[in-house]
């Protein structure tokens, strides 16, 4: 990854289901708690790997309905496809090397003859992942007769019992845990082997993670009982390894904090910036805390307070300039004033305010050039700003940025132009 030069501080290798998303948490609270905590402070030196059960389309699917992150890297379909970058550039050595000993149609055949095998969909079906539904009672038979009898034809696999459910048949090369040591080993060539890697999971197929050398790893209270007796038979002495006692990704940011790897208090989780002040000044940091604020303003989470508003004002440059997506322009100050107004206008409706991608770079001695997409979840309508903002630093400032020049644009464009107040 060039996104950085060096070794990355770390890198988070999570699962997406009931691990990085809680599909019982209607409002994705511990996700975007997560969110906040990994744009602030990990964001510009860590890397952020997905690695799901998950076919790139229904992936794609997931990320349409979740607040996720964009990751670094993407691992699909039980680590038999390795993506890098937002443009998601597939791995094609990865693939090569999983051609080994393997044939689609020899192990199509042979599954064939198992009628308590149910195939999945269509779209789970993936060049180096066969896959299918089948009861716990019979999985286990099945594992232990079907590699014996694909070997006979020249086929070397292995096969991963998930959610007591899904049974995935994989070249003997691929799986999550194979895919990250892959990762690694090239990691290791270039010289920038993460200092710490975290691996989180809740079912079978995650169970390969934690047998990665030298990882930390948590298991998110939820975990499912084929995961804990992996654990329970394979892991249970290696101190690096925990079983977290919150949910999903509140188990990640436990895990952090567990494991001493960094910042684990998430700014979602501070209710007031003055009161409790956070002694990491960073231009990431400042934008996710103000959109904290907006959110929390529009939802009425925080006092109606013309202090509120003067701070505001004092942290945005009087001659700053805010340009919206309709290339209409409006002075900083006139914004705040629009925002003043909008206070509560989202109280008691589902109104979320996130930031995705945040970078900055120092581009003279006292100004930084920040940018970051901004998505705004308002009920069912869904939008993305991509946004650019220069920042100067003052030391006289609560938090050392002054807000100078912001410019937005739509991600995509036919999404909601009848906005009529204009504000960040
Ligand atoms: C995901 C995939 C499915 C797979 C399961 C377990 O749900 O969509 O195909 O069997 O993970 O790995
Ligand atoms: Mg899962």
């Amino acid at each position: 990854m060039d996104r950085f030069n060096g070794s990355a501080r770390l890198m988070i290798v999570s699962d997406l289901d009931s691990t990085m998303v809680d599909h019982d948490d209607l409002d994705n609270l511990s996700l975007l708690r997560f969110n906040a905590l990994w744009e602030a402070y990990y964001r510009h030196d860590s890397l952020l790997v997905f690695s799901t059960g998950r076919s790139p389309t229904s992936y794609k699917k997931l990320r349409n309905r979740k607040p996720l992150l964009t990751p670094d890297i993407t691992i699909m379909s039980v680590g038999t496809e390795i993506t890098y970058g937002e443009s998601m550039v597939p791995d094609t050595a990865w693939t090569q090397y999983l051609n080994q000993k393997w044939s689609r149609d020899i192990v199509t055949q042979e599954t064939a003859k198992f009628p308590e095998l149910t195939p999945q969909s269509e779209k789970d079906q993936r060049p180096h992942k066969v896959s299918f539904f089948v009861e716990k009672a019979k999985a286990w038979e099945i594992i232990n007769v079907l590699p014996k009898r694909l070997e006979e034809r020249g086929v070397d696999v292995k096969i991963i019992y998930s959610s007591g459910i899904a049974l995935d048949i994989l070249p003997q090369g691929a799986g999550k845990g194979q895919a990250l040591a892959y990762l690694l080993k090239n990691f290791k060539v270039d010289g920038k082997v993460p200092m710490h890697t975290l691996v989180c999971g809740d079912s079978g197929n995650d169970a390969e993670l934690y047998s990665v050398p030298e990882v930390y790893g948590v298991m998110v209270s939820n975990a499912q009982e084929e995961l804990l007796q992996w654990y329970t038979q394979n892991a249970k002495n290696n101190p690096n390894i925990i079983h977290a006692t919150e949910r999903c990704a509140a188990g990640i940011i436990q895990a952090i904090g567990k494991f001493f790897l960094g910042p684990n208090v998430s700014p979602r989780d501070i209710r007031d910036f003055q009161k409790c002040k956070v002694d990491i000044f960073s231009p990431s940091h400042e934008v996710v805390k103000f959109y904290l604020f907006y959110e929390r303003w529009r939802r009425a989470e925080v006092e109606k307070s013309e202090q509120y508003v003067q701070n505001l004002k004092s942290v945005f440059c009087p001659l700053g300039i805010y340009v919206h997506p309709s290339g209409g322009e409006q002075p900083f100050h006139q914004c705040i004033d629009s925002m003043a107004k909008l206070y509560g206008d989202k109280q008691g409706h589902q109104f979320r305010v996130w930031v995705d991608r945040i970078s900055s770079a120092q581009i003279g001695s006292d100004i930084w050039l920040v940018k970051f997409h901004k998505w705004e979840l308002s009920g069912n309508e869904l939008q993305c700003y991509v946004t650019t903002v220069l920042m100067s630093l003052k030391a006289e400032l609560p938090d050392g940025f002054s807000w100078v020049h912001m410019h937005q644009t739509w991600l995509d464009d036919s999404r909601a132009r009848d906005q009529t107040v204009w504000c960040f």
